[in-house]
């Protein structure tokens, strides 16, 4: 059964539109280049982060559970003229060949895997991939920075730019405690102004505390090598920083 909690498959195609984020593509230049063989991108979702990786040679397997976001970053890989593996799976439930000695899950997906059994099932998974010392790069919220949003207010994504005029992204979100529900909309209004169409995404995540991630990657084998507070590797602090970046090891003997 899969675990996926949000149908990517609905918004796959405009997904590019409004996610345009690259703050953290230097952080994974930099780790991925101090990698020999393949790495393992989980959650890859249409690229975002893949091209610019694929782009400097790095050898990419991207995993995603989402057919129609995979197959957009199949497509722009085939248009660039660029190679990866790609493989439609539940992280939860990976078979893969060979192992890796870097696995990076971008973009705090990891929050989208909903309840301890099920998250507890996904590190278990990841760490059966890695070889004997490799790593696992995991950025997920920090709860109580996060969950100063989640309030009910509605918020305002942002406006994009589409070939008939644009895109207004919104949503509201309400729980936290530890899931968070969300409600996304997509409005697409034409270059004279007038709404075109309308689309809804229900969205669930969970707010996982410090102390119970650690917990459970050390549950599941993981050593904690470091964690950073944010993409400029300040360390972490549990009343600022946005993130937690998990850096997770596997030990050298098993
Ligand atoms: C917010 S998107 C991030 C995509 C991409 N990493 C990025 O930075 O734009 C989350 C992605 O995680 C994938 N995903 C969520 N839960 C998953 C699971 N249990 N197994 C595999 N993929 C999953 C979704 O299909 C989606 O493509």
């Amino acid at each position: 059964m899969t675990k996926q909690q949000i149908d990517y498959d609905r918004i796959a195609e405009i997904y590019d539109l409004y996610v345009t984020a690259d703050y953290d593509v230097p952080f994974f230049l930099e780790e991925t280049a101090k990698v020999q063989g393949a790495v393992l991108e989980l959650t890859s979702g249409t690229g975002r982060l893949s091209l610019p990786l694929i782009e400097t040679g790095v050898q990419l397997t991207c995993v995603d559970g989402s057919q129609g976001m995979l197959d957009i970053l199949s497509s722009k890989l085939q248009e660039r003229g660029l190679n990866a593996d790609i493989v439609c799976a539940d992280i939860s439930q990976l078979q893969l060949q060979g192992t890796f000695e870097l696995a990076i899950l971008p973009f705090q997906s990891f929050l989208e895997i909903v309840g301890e059994s099920h998250q507890r099932q996904a590190l278990a998974s990841i760490y059966a991939c890695l070889t004997p010392g490799g790593r696992l790069i995991c950025p997920i919220h920090n709860p109580p920075i996060r969950r100063s949003q989640v309030d009910g207010s509605l918020r305002l994504v942002g406006q994009f730019p589409t070939p008939d005029g644009s895109l207004v992204v919104s949503g509201f979100e309400q729980g936290g405690h530890p899931v968070v529900n969300r409600l996304q909309f997509f409005e697409f209004f034409g270059h004279d102004g007038q709404l075109l169409s309308k689309q809804l995404l229900p969205m669930k995540f969970e707010l996982i505390d410090k102390d119970r991630f650690e917990f459970m990657a050390q549950e599941s084998g993981f050593r904690i090598l470091n964690l950073y507070g944010n993409y400029d590797r300040s360390p972490f602090d549990d009343h600022q920083s946005p993130v937690m970046i998990w850096i997770l090891g596997k030990s050298d003997s098993s």
